[in-house]
């Protein structure tokens, strides 16, 4: 399995002084669920060496229900890139996505090849 997915219904501690959910606190589940898609694919100890076009569209409110997915988008030598969309029920496009990339490395840190199937 590659893909990985989280539901959440958004709770006031979440929001930002303008009342919708706060895009620090979303891109760090963002990121969860990049860095548990990445291992499935890569395997365990991968490190983030980028995020990239990441676009907020819309604004996510208070008691949203949002359910965020992530899926292999491509892989390289020793990175793999993660695509992340978070869709709010009731809603057919997703509200914010964006592209997560790790590279596989070593005991030492290093870039390690990614076993190909
Ligand atoms: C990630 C790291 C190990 C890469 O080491 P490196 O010697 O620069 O590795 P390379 O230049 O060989 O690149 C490795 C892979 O990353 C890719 N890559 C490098 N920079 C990239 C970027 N900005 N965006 C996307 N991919 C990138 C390369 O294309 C290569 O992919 P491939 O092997 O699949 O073709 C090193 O930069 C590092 O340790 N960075 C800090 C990581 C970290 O602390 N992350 C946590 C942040 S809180």
């Amino acid at each position: 399995m590659t893909g990985t997915v989280m539901t959440r219904a958004i709770q006031p501690r979440e929001l930002n002084q303008k009342d919708v959910l706060a895009g620090g606190i979303l891109m760090t589940w963002m990121d969860e669920i990049a860095g548990i898609t990445s291992q499935r694919f890569a395997g365990p100890h991968v490190t983030t060496v980028g995020i990239n076009d990441v676009v907020f569209r819309e604004p996510i409110n208070n008691g949203d229900v949002i359910t965020i997915r992530g899926e292999v988008e491509k892989s390289g030598r020793t990175s793999v890139t993660v695509r992340v969309t978070v869709t709010i029920d009731g809603k057919d496009a997703p509200s914010v996505e964006g592209l997560f990339t790790y590279v596989a490395v070593d005991d030492e840190g290093r870039p390690r090849q990614i076993k190909q199937d």
